[in-house]
C-alpha cells in the first residue's frame, strides 16, 4: 500500500500537533503514515520509499525554519515527481483574511524561494504560549500583538488554530491520495483556503 511521509518542524509543538492530528485522519481513512521531525530524521530515510510527502512547518521571525529549505533543496529532484503537500503555521493566520495562501505572504514568498510546486498548501494558524517563551521573544511577540491587536497578556496562552480547518485539510488530503493512483488527476495545483 502506498505510504505518505509526515515530515514537521517547529520550535513549541504547534506543528507537530497539526501533523499528528493529519496523520491519525489519514491512518483512520486507510493511508499508511509515516511520521517525523525534520530536524530528527533518521540517517537511513529515504525519500524514494514514499509515494507522497506532505512537509509542515512554523514562522519563526518571518521566515520558515531553516530545515525546511534544506530539505527541499537537497531533495527538490524527488520532490519534483512525486505528489507533495505543504502547511505554514503562523499568527499571522489568526486573521481570517490571512489563511488564504494566496493572501499570506510568508507562504507567498516561500513558495517563490523553494524549488518546489507543492499539490497543494494550507496556512493554519498557530498558538501563542507566552508563558512558554523566553524574556526576549516574549516581549517581542508581546509588541507584535500589541500592534496588531492581538492578545498582550503574557501570563495567558492562546490556541489559535483552527481544528475543523486541519480536518479539513485532511479529508482533502486523503482525497488527493486516493486520487495519486491515477496519476493524470494529480497535476494541477490546489489550494486550500
Ligand atoms: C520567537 C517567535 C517568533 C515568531 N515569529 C512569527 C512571525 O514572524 N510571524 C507569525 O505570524 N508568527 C510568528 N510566530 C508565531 C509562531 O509561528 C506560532 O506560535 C506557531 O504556533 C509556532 O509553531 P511551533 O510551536 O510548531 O513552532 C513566532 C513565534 C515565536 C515564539
Amino acid at each position: 500500500m502506498p505510504q505518505i511521509a509526515l515530515l514537521y518542524v517547529g520550535c513549541e509543538g504547534q506543528t507537530r500537533k497539526i501533523m499528528e492530528r493529519i496523520g491519525c485522519i489519514l491512518t483512520q481513512s486507510g493511508h499508511r503514515t509515516f511520521i517525523s521531525s525534520l530536524t530528527e530524521l533518521s540517517e537511513s530515510f529515504c525519500l524514494h520509499s514514499y509515494d507522497s510527502i506532505l512537509i509542515g512547518s512554523s514562522i519563526r521571525y518571518g521566515r520558515h525554519h531553516r530545515s525546511c529549505y534544506q530539505f527541499i533543496q537537497q531533495h527538490a529532484g524527488q520532490l519534483a515527481v512525486m505528489p507533495g503537500y505543504f502547511f505554514s503555521v503562523n499568527l499571522t493566520a489568526r486573521k481570517p483574511e490571512r489563511r488564504d495562501p494566496y493572501n499570506n505572504r510568508y507562504l507567498q514568498k516561500f513558495l517563490q524561494q523553494i524549488p518546489w510546486t507543492p499539490n497543494r498548501v494550507s496556512v493554519f494558524a498557530g498558538a501563542l504560549l507566552y508563558t512558554r517563551y523566553h524574556w526576549l521573544d516574549q516581549q517581542m511577540i508581546r509588541l507584535i500583538m500589541k500592534l496588531t491587536g492581538g492578545p498582550t497578556d503574557i501570563t495567558e496562552d492562546t490556541e489559535f488554530t483552527d481544528w475543523n480547518r486541519v480536518r479539513e485539510f485532511a479529508g482533502q488530503l486523503s482525497e488527493d491520495l486516493n486520487k495519486a493512483s491515477c496519476p493524470q488527476l494529480v497535476n494541477s495545483v490546489a489550494h486550500t483556503d
